[in-house]
């Protein structure tokens, strides 16, 4: 049979209007914004990919929902509906509600961490981490090598590495080991999915000695979906079948509803063991809110329960995946470094290629997301040196990955956006050797790469050239 070209399982009802900008009106946001394209207001960006989290477009199901929200303090209907939904979908016994996904991280990471233990995990989350060190754990990175190398073309490069696990169990002994944190579909390294048969080894390998498994489900669906896709044995499961099969084998999990779940804000906490759900409810109260909103209003309980069990319909989920494996392409067929394989939720360009000219302390992945933002009000979101911080001896971390990652929101964005973007990569491509590098003016302690200030080392600009694109009916 003829393969033929597929469209999104939705049809668009309602717009909201964009503003396109000029060069110099684009200059002077970005300066305004100290080069970060974090403080950029959103009325001066036009082609928004700093994010997947909270930018969904909601479904007119998700709508109405919003309108049945019963916003009693305690006992809220949509509390019930949305606890409902986690146990169709994800299949945990105890469900803990908080504002986004953060609210679980600090609740799981005080309960489950004594200060000087270490958390094993595959790759670091830049929230996560901070909430495990804040409860006086340290963070250990066990994912695999090719993880790392974002030209291995490895289909799991979420895989937790054995070895590096079974040495840090030997070395330091199950006591000091407070439980591996699990990432599906690993964001920092790509958007890059975990095999079942790897996260099956792992959990066998933590339970043998005594170690609890937490998985950050926060694009658990995505994960889902690679594996019916890639894992051989795995294509007939339905992706929700696939999704409960990972939980199954896991003890809890955080959640960032802002993401899988296809709503503005929201998380929860979520776990099957009764005493430590005890602990997390008295912990919430304090912290977020009454054990049945935890931080959320009615409303958005009952948006996320509709939008979780949208999240799991298979036409989403392979529309979702297919527009960024799109974007993806293009940009390859192109000859730009991208991370390899194509990730879930967004494509990861390799900053230390493409501005190979700039050394790691002029931050590379930073200055690409001002040049792109300069091109065409194209925002992106750095993740390199920038994310990871400094280490315990307050040195800057210079991780092996130096990314800009271009993250499509859920149902938001045309073909054409689509066309725009990588049109937008491939002008500041053409560029590259004109682009001057930044330093850093004004750093956070905490999660600095929300709030620095930088300020180009060449002239005024990082983009010398003037790439606006002159923009023509087709
Ligand atoms: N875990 C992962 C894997 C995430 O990607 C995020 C958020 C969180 C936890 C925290 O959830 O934002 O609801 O508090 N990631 C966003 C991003 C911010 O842009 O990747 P939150």
């Amino acid at each position: 049979m003829k393969k033929r070209s597929w469209a999104e399982p939705w049809k668009i009802k309602m717009v909201e209007p964009l503003r396109m900008t000029s060069r110099a009106e684009r200059e002077r946001a970005l300066a305004e914004a100290g080069y970060n394209t974090f403080l950029l207001r959103s009325e001066d960006v036009y082609i928004d990919l700093l994010t997947d989290s909270g930018t969904s477009a909601m479904s007119d199901r998700q709508w109405s929902a919003l309108m049945l929200g019963d916003e009693s303090y305690a006992g809220s209907r949509n509390y019930y509906d949305l606890e409902q939904a986690m146990s169709d979908v994800y299949g945990f016994a105890e469900f803990i509600p908080t504002h986004q996904g953060r609210g679980a991280e600090f609740l799981l990471s005080q309960l489950m961490i004594k200060p000087g233990q270490f958390v094993p995990g595959n790759m670091y989350f830049t929230t996560t981490r901070y909430h495990q060190e804040l409860a006086g754990g340290q963070f250990v990175d066990v994912i695999i090598d090719e993880a790392h190398n974002p030209t291995s073309t490895f289909p799991f490069k979420g895989n937790v590495c054995l070895k590096k696990l079974q040495h840090l169990i030997d070395e330091q002994g199950t006591d000091k080991i407070a439980y591996l944190s699990l990432e599906t579909n690993v964001n920092m390294a790509g958007g890059q999915p975990c095999s079942m048969e790897n996260i099956k080894a792992t959990c066998e390998l933590c339970h043998q000695h005594d170690i609890p498994v937490f998985l950050d489900a926060t694009r658990c669906v995505e994960n889902a979906w690679f594996i019916k896709q890639r894992e051989a044995g795995w294509n007939d499961r339905s992706v929700v079948e696939i999704v409960r099969d990972i939980c199954n084998l896991t003890d809890g999990c955080t959640m960032s509803g802002k993401k899988d779940s296809l709503v503005n804000t929201g998380g929860f906490l979520a776990v099957n063991d009764i005493k430590l759900a005890e602990e997390a409810r008295n912990l919430l109260v304090c912290h977020e809110g009454l054990h049945t909103y935890g931080g959320m209003a009615g409303r958005d309980m009952a948006a996320m329960a509709v939008g979780m069990h949208e999240s799991i319909e298979e036409d989403h989920i392979r529309s979702r995946v297919g527009q960024v494996q799109y974007l993806g392409e293009k940009l390859m067929d192109a000859g730009i470094p991208i991370v390899q394989p194509i990730g879930g939720h967004g494509v990861y360009l390799d900053a230390a290629a493409f501005l190979d000219h700039l050394p790691r302390d002029e931050f590379p992945a930073q200055t690409l997301a001002a040049a792109l933002y300069l091109d065409c009000g194209l925002r992106t979101m750095e993740r390199g040196a920038v994310s990871a911080g400094r280490d315990a001896e307050g040195h800057n971390i210079f991780p092996k990955l130096e990314l800009v990652r271009l993250t499509i929101p859920r149902r938001v964005y045309t073909q054409a956006h689509m066309d725009v973007t990588a049109e937008s990569v491939l002008a500041v491509w053409e560029h590259r050797r004109a682009v001057t590098g930044l330093r850093m003016t004004y750093e956070p302690v905490r999660l600095r790469f929300f709030q620095a200030f930088f300020s180009p080392l060449v002239g005024c600009t990082v983009l010398p050239v003037d790439t606006s694109p002159e923009v023509v009916a087709n």
